[in-house]
């Protein structure tokens, strides 16, 4: 560990409340796949910061439209005009396929808080305040504000935190009779991952997303899809639900919004979007000029560099390079995933060991748990790096 690395950590564990267990390394700078550290050496990032980047660290095109923005206006209310914000929630719209409104934020527990509140202005509106209830998955993970800590199905990171809001039931995921069995009168939504990250990149059957649509149809419930993870084209559409083409009623993006810059959004269905009154819901930050310069540049970027394509394409390369791996090794339970959205699962507890000991090597990847590796690639992952990350694989567990 160099001087200045050394300092900084003695910082941070003196000024910092400890909710982080940080490695021991200090990113200076990226381009693409790749990260610098404070010492010059060259890393290849698969996880996207924190499946933020898409496009890949410091596009140009993202670096530029904040550049341009900045120097003009950072900010004012929310209660006046800018410029960008139209543009990107027309985009946003024409993406989603019309007939929606958009709500800006800031992050991803943002944006699922306002679906939450949404769907139960929405549902006392149709049938009164008893009708609030919201059912989720289980391993599910949704943020860590009160409500979207409740919604997440993760004892493990709720338990500290009691009693947590009302109103939310967990199911396991893939089982719709359970579903079927966990809603009633009471419940206004449903709310899932397509496929969930980080409880360990688990993805929705097809066949269940879309007897769970029919079923919110039938029981007029809506259906909240969170795409903080799934979203901006990383499994290979500009949202997930258009791999499984089950169109959610609200959806909630964030992360990759404006490729690294704290940016959310709520996007509804104009008949559930009408549910919010003035004075409902608001943010300071939310919808801010340069976000939003941001967001449309990495929007306009992602389609026109056909970075859905490539993920697809990419994510097969990895699965398949992945199960050669698992074939020849034998330490391999699984390995699955959605286009740029990836896991390894060993068969020991040693996902850990191997995150660190790959960061070591040059690789960032991010452990879950004891036995899960994540793997999310910028989208202009290419298949050398693959390469690179397999054969690192191959040199520590094997
Ligand atoms: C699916 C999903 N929802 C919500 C969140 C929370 O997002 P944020 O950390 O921006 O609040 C995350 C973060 O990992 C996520 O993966």
């Amino acid at each position: 560990m160099g001087e200045r690395l050394r300092e900084t950590a003695a910082m941070d564990a003196a000024f910092h409340m400890g909710v982080y267990a940080r490695k021991p390394v200090m990113f200076v700078s990226g381009e693409g796949m790749r990260l610098t550290d404070d010492e010059g050496r060259e890393y290849l990032d698969f996880v996207s910061g924190i499946g933020a980047v898409n496009l890949g660290h410091s596009h140009p095109a993202v670096v530029e439209a904040v550049r341009e923005q900045i120097g003009r206006l950072t900010h004012v209310s929310n209660l006046f005009f800018v410029e960008h914000r139209d543009e990107l929630a027309a985009d946003l719209v024409g993406l989603f396929g019309g007939e929606a409104k958009v709500f800006f934020c800031n992050s991803g527990a943002e944006a699922n808080e306002g679906a939450i509140k949404l769907a139960r202005r929405w549902g006392r509106e149709k049938r009164g305040a008893a009708c609030h209830e919201i059912v989720t998955a289980e391993r599910s993970f949704h943020g860590r504000t009160l409500a979207t800590l409740a919604a997440t199905g993760q004892p493990s990171k709720q338990e500290a935190f009691a009693p947590l809001p009302a109103g939310f039931s967990h199911v396991p995921l893939n089982d719709i009779e359970a579903l079927e069995a966990a809603v009633g009168p009471r419940t206004c939504a449903v709310m899932l991952e397509p496929v969930q990250g980080e409880g360990g990149v688990h993805p929705c059957d097809p066949a269940y997303l879309t007897a769970v649509r029919s079923l919110c149809d039938a029981r007029d419930i809506l259906l909240v899809f969170d795409e903080v993870q799934t979203g901006l084209y990383r499994c290979g559409e500009p949202f997930a639900w258009q791999v499984y083409q089950v169109r959610p009623d609200i959806m909630c993006l964030a992360k990759s919004l404006a490729n690294g810059l704290p940016a959310g959004a709520v996007v509804a269905h104009d008949e559930v979007a009408s549910a919010f009154k003035p004075g409902d819901h608001g943010s300071t930050f939310g919808g801010g000029p340069v976000v939003c310069a941001a967001a449309r540049a990495c929007l306009s970027a992602l389609a026109s560099e056909h970075l859905g394509e490539k993920a697809v394409a990419t994510g097969e390369y990895l699965r398949e390079k992945l199960r050669d791996y698992a074939r020849t090794t034998g330490v391999v339970a699984d390995v699955r995933g959605v286009g740029c959205m990836n896991a390894v699962e060993f068969s020991d507890p040693i996902a850990a060991q191997v995150a660190s000991a790959a960061l070591e090597r040059g690789i960032v990847l991010n452990n879950i748990g004891a036995h899960i590796l994540r793997v999310l690639p910028p989208l202009v992952c290419g298949v050398e790096e693959i390469d690179t990350l397999v054969a690192t694989l191959h040199e520590l567990a094997s």
